[in-house]
């Protein structure tokens, strides 16, 4: 059935009708559009636009069409428009008059934009909690690793010491913004466009705030043009997903390199990995690199909507439609990829010896040889100076600076002495470490801290 029988002497061509379809992908909010529409029965019943027996009867056939969905007896038609046309075709031939009163004082338009705002806030909440579950891994792997001294790298050269505790902590940090973006996103959706009709309102004597209250909104939308029109939600929600994969993304490529033999600082779970069809040696960190892949996706999906919108005029145009392909495969991708990124994070098993080896071979404890001096009354860029002279050495002779003779220190500078090798000790550069946000094993631990009380 198409809605605008009337004015029109054919239908559609089948397959331009194909083309023009989006049940296939909006058929996904038929409980939505059902909550949408028993709402909207209720308020024309509370306002005298129907009667009584109308809107029992409306309410009556939508929870069975529901039910009937739910438990399978009842197939979405593959050929109808779309959800709303379908759901209230299908009242129609159940309840008669009744169903063709439901669509009193509303539009596709106002509620195809509800429908999406409805779904998108299970949505929101689901990758919220996936998120709380992701940080609180992080914390308890933090717990176990906070001591693990590691290389901190900076243009992917062992920089300075910190720890595999510090390391994994910096990403909660990530992802609790990623969790009050989402929050802050979800906030603004959290209006409601339901009764601006097609474009501009209507004479009927309708209460959009008794609809946007029944349906949980926060509020209704003030102005009829902006609430058909408007799918800056879809983009804020794009954004903030893509921005929350850059981080997985960023999190995955540091798993992949973690993974190789050149490092081994990290062993996945089998059940997390997967061999070659030809090298039977290897063991290749798939799921990491499958997640940093579809990333792409996402920030494809935020190009579109941004592009989909960007030339079109008030209110509704169809471009619209476009819509919630974009926006549910952002949400479904981000989803599959937490769903899989959680466990093989919590089943990864560290390996601080390696990590330690790393971190005794870079001279990362440079800078503290630096300030060991400083300490001594040189001032710092005598300091530096002094200690990159005796890198260079200990890299033509193939030593360290921990293995590097004192007699070799005091012919560069005569200000060093036997505590230097203390001061060196890349545990006692972590442990130094105290300033705000800094590696020092206790510091990390108060940041586990801070970041489960957030994280609640
Ligand atoms: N399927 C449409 C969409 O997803 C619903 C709104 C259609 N409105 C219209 N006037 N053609 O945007």
């Amino acid at each position: 059935m198409q809605l605008w029988q009337g004015r029109f002497q054919k239908a559609l061509d089948p397959k331009t009708n194909d083309f023009n379809s989006s049940v296939s992908f909006d058929s996904r909010m038929y409980k939505e559009d059902i909550d949408g529409s028993m709402a909207h029965a209720a308020m024309l019943c509370a306002q005298g636009i129907i009667s009584a027996e109308d809107q029992v009867q409306i309410a009556q056939g939508l929870g069975g069409i529901r039910a009937e969905i739910e438990n399978g007896t009842l197939e979405i038609d593959p050929n109808a428009e779309d959800i709303h046309t379908f759901i209230e075709g299908e009242l129609t031939a159940r309840i008669g008059a009744a169903g063709k009163r439901l669509h009193t004082a509303r539009s596709r338009n106002d509620q195809v934009a509800l429908d999406i705002r409805l779904y998108l806030r299970h949505t929101c909440d689901a990758v919220y909690a996936q998120l709380t579950e992701l940080i609180e891994v992080l914390c308890k792997k933090a717990e176990q690793y906070a001591d693990a001294v590691m290389p901190g790298y900076t243009h992917m050269q062992r920089a300075q010491p910190i720890t595999f505790g510090h390391h994994l902590m910096a990403y909660t940090e990530m992802l609790l913004r990623d969790k009050e973006r989402l929050a802050d996103a979800k906030k603004r959706m959290n209006v409601s466009p339901l009764g601006a009709c097609a474009l501009a309102g209507t004479t009927y004597p309708t209460d959009r705030e008794m609809t946007a209250h029944d349906l949980g909104f926060d509020g209704a939308m003030q102005n009829s043009l902006d609430s058909v029109s408007d799918r800056d939600f879809c983009i804020e929600l794009a954004s903030a997903l893509s921005i929350l994969m850059v981080h997985l993304s960023r999190f995955s490529e540091e798993i992949v390199l973690w993974c190789s033999w050149e490092f081994k600082f990290v062993e996945l779970d089998d059940a997390f990995s997967t061999g070659s069809s030809i090298m039977p040696q290897k063991k290749n960190p798939d799921i990491a690199e499958l997640i940093r892949g579809k990333s792409g996706r996402v920030f494809g999906d935020l190009t579109t909507l941004l592009t989909m919108m960007k030339g079109l005029p008030l209110a509704y145009n169809k471009d619209m439609q476009e819509d919630k392909e974009a926006i549910f495969d952002a949400f479904d991708t981000v989803n599959m990829c937490l769903t899989a990124f959680i466990p093989m994070l919590d089943t990864m098993t560290a390996l601080p010896e390696n990590m330690r080896k790393a971190a005794a071979g870079g001279f990362i404890n440079a800078t503290d040889c630096a300030d060991y001096l400083v300490s001594k009354g040189l001032p710092f860029r005598d300091a530096y100076k002094a200690t990159g002279e005796l890198v260079a050495l200990c890299i033509r002779k193939g030593l360290t600076l921990e293995t590097l003779p004192l007699t070799e220190y005091t012919a560069v500078c005569d200000l060093f002495d036997e505590g230097v090798y203390a001061a060196i000790d890349l545990d006692k550069c972590v442990r130094g470490r105290t300033s705000l946000g800094g590696p020092a094993p206790e510091n990390v631990r108060k940041q586990i801290e801070r970041v489960r009380a957030l994280n609640r």
